[in-house]
């Protein structure tokens, strides 16, 4: 929950106020100038492509701090990457690259358990693989688009998430863009977290059934708003549903918050309905054994119907997955647009997500010496132990310096409040002088008076990268004046500072 302080929440109104007044103003004269200069040659009677408020927001808002984002990397997204230097000759209006780049504590990327670097067991073998395979199957799954990779991978999704099969895509967007509506169509119901992630949202709309959204997180709404749909059934001719579904995330990516999951698996085995989970952020980042907020929250994967999860995190490839029973794989197989019409997954990326799950499972070889099982902590242990170590050191050392920050404690997402509009440049490039890559978001990714920092820890964080990041975070949080919720200091002096060593 956010604690929005009623003074922030007035000084953030006002500045969009202002920004907007401003931005109406400019709009204004620029239609004069356009009007004086009599022949509107943009349009030669053609109806403009792009307007409306999220043009307006683009133009004078997002232009004007447009340097802090989409900023270009040259390393791969390790704790550490190389950003590159831009520079600009109009206030920024045209960002232009150098050749120069700043080595800078990567806090920005969902590298979660670190694999996204070079990895001793994973990058030999996908490098071998890219050679066998190359770097496309240049074919789409059900013409030559599937190797020995692709089922291998499949099984192994399955056996790790705890369904009996699973079926893969080259992009997680499109799994739940394109999954939902082969699913759910016309007369269909899909109940969905008010903060879903904008794949679902659009697989929602483009399904053709009815969408209600119940409030974030909250499995009270959802059983109030289950049970008043199931009683009206469809609107106008009021018959039942054809099915429903409730969707939601296992972690949420923009709030670091883990899913209310054994509550709300309970309100959907009460009525019958199917539940649809995204893990994207969750799988392999929690529960010991990386299994995702199943493992973490103590809930069967055989009460969940449809699990869905991404690549482009935990394992540090690209793609997304379902896993579900072999009825429903069976039938995505033979019927989602994506699986029969889009060039599959690329064979290295198969790779790469296979060796990382190898790893986590402690299958690498690793936990074998001369061909005998041992019992010690695998490179995956350690990973898992880390990240969850990690995450909850610098969450409550964030916690202590005063800084409003969400989600639950063993997430690895923690966003830092910050509000103002003002305040993400000013954040931001700060971090950036020192440093300190943060990724800051805001409208329309969060609601427009919530902009926020969001930070995530890596596995492949050092103790000291750590510290160094608090450091900067602390000493701009000062200046950006976003310690919203100063805490007492400590009575004794030393005892702050051994933690932080
Ligand atoms: C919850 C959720 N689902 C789906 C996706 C889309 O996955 P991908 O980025 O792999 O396309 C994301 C991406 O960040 C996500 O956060
Ligand atoms: C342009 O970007 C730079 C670097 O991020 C920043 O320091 C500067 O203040 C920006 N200029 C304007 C006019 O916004
Ligand atoms: C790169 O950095 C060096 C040293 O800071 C500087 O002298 C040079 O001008 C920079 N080059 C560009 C293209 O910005």
């Amino acid at each position: 929950m956010v604690r929005l302080p009623y003074l922030t929440a007035l000084t953030t109104l006002f500045s969009y106020g202002l920004l907007f007044a401003f931005g109406q103003l400019r709009d204004f004269f620029r239609k004069i100038i356009d009007w004086s200069k009599s022949s509107s040659k943009d349009l030669k009677g053609y109806a403009p492509i792009c307007l409306g408020l999220e043009d307006f927001y683009t133009r004078r808002l997002y232009l004007r701090i447009q340097d802090c984002f989409s900023r270009p990397i040259a390393s791969a997204p390790d704790a550490w990457i190389d950003v590159v230097e831009r520079y600009s000759n109009d206030n920024n209006k045209t960002l232009h690259r150098t050749s120069n780049t700043t080595k800078c504590l990567n806090l920005g990327s969902y590298n979660y358990l670190g694999f996204a670097a070079a990895d001793e067991y994973c990058t030999p073998h996908v490098i071998d693989s890219l050679k066998k395979y190359s770097c496309s199957t240049c074919s789409v799954r059900v013409d030559g688009g599937t190797t020995d990779l692709h089922t291998e991978l499949e099984e192994l999704v399955a056996r790790f998430v705890g369904k009996p099969a699973a079926i893969t895509f080259g992009m997680g967007y499109v799994t739940n863009s394109a999954i939902i509506p082969v699913l759910i169509g016309k007369g269909g119901l899909i109940i969905s977290d008010s903060l879903n992630h904008n794949s679902i949202v659009n697989g929602a709309r483009g399904s053709g059934a009815a969408v209600r959204v119940f409030q974030h997180n909250n499995p009270l709404h959802l059983e109030e708003v289950l049970r008043e749909q199931i009683a009206e059934g469809q609107p106008r001719t009021h018959r039942p549903w054809k099915k429903i579904i409730v969707i939601v995330e296992g972690i949420y990516s923009m709030e670091g918050e883990l899913c209310q999951l054994p509550e709300i698996i309970a309100v959907c085995k009460k009525y019958k309905v199917y539940t649809y989970l995204d893990e994207a952020h969750s799988i392999g980042a929690v529960g010991k054994t990386g299994r995702g907020v199943c493992e973490l929250l103590g809930v069967d994967p055989a009460d969940v119907d449809i699990m869905m999860g991404t690549f482009t995190k935990s394992f540090g490839s690209c793609g997304g997955y379902i896993a579900a029973s072999k009825e429903i794989i069976q039938y995505l197989k033979y019927t989602c647009p994506a699986y029969l019409y889009a060039t599959s997954m690329s064979p290295p990326a198969v790779q790469q997500v296979i060796s990382a799950i190898k790893v986590i499972l402690g299958e690498d070889g690793s936990n074998r010496v001369g061909g005998f099982l041992i019992d010690l902590v695998t490179p995956g242990a350690q990973k898992l132990a880390r990240i969850r170590e990690n995450s909850n050191f610098f969450r409550s050392e964030l916690q202590k310096m005063g800084f409003e920050v969400l989600g639950d404690s063993d997430s690895p997402v923690m966003p830092i409040m910050l509000y103002n509009p003002a305040k993400i440049p000013a954040f931001s490039r700060e971090c950036l002088r020192q440093n300190v890559a943060v990724v800051t978001v805001a409208f329309p990714a969060t609601p427009l008076l919530l902009a926020r920092a969001r930070i995530c820890i890596s596995a492949a964080h050092s103790r000291e990268d750590l510290i160094k990041g608090l450091e900067v975070i602390s000493k701009v949080g000062d200046l950006a004046g976003i310690k919203y919720f100063p805490v007492e200091p400590p009575k004794h002096e030393t005892q702050g500072h051994k933690e932080l060593e």
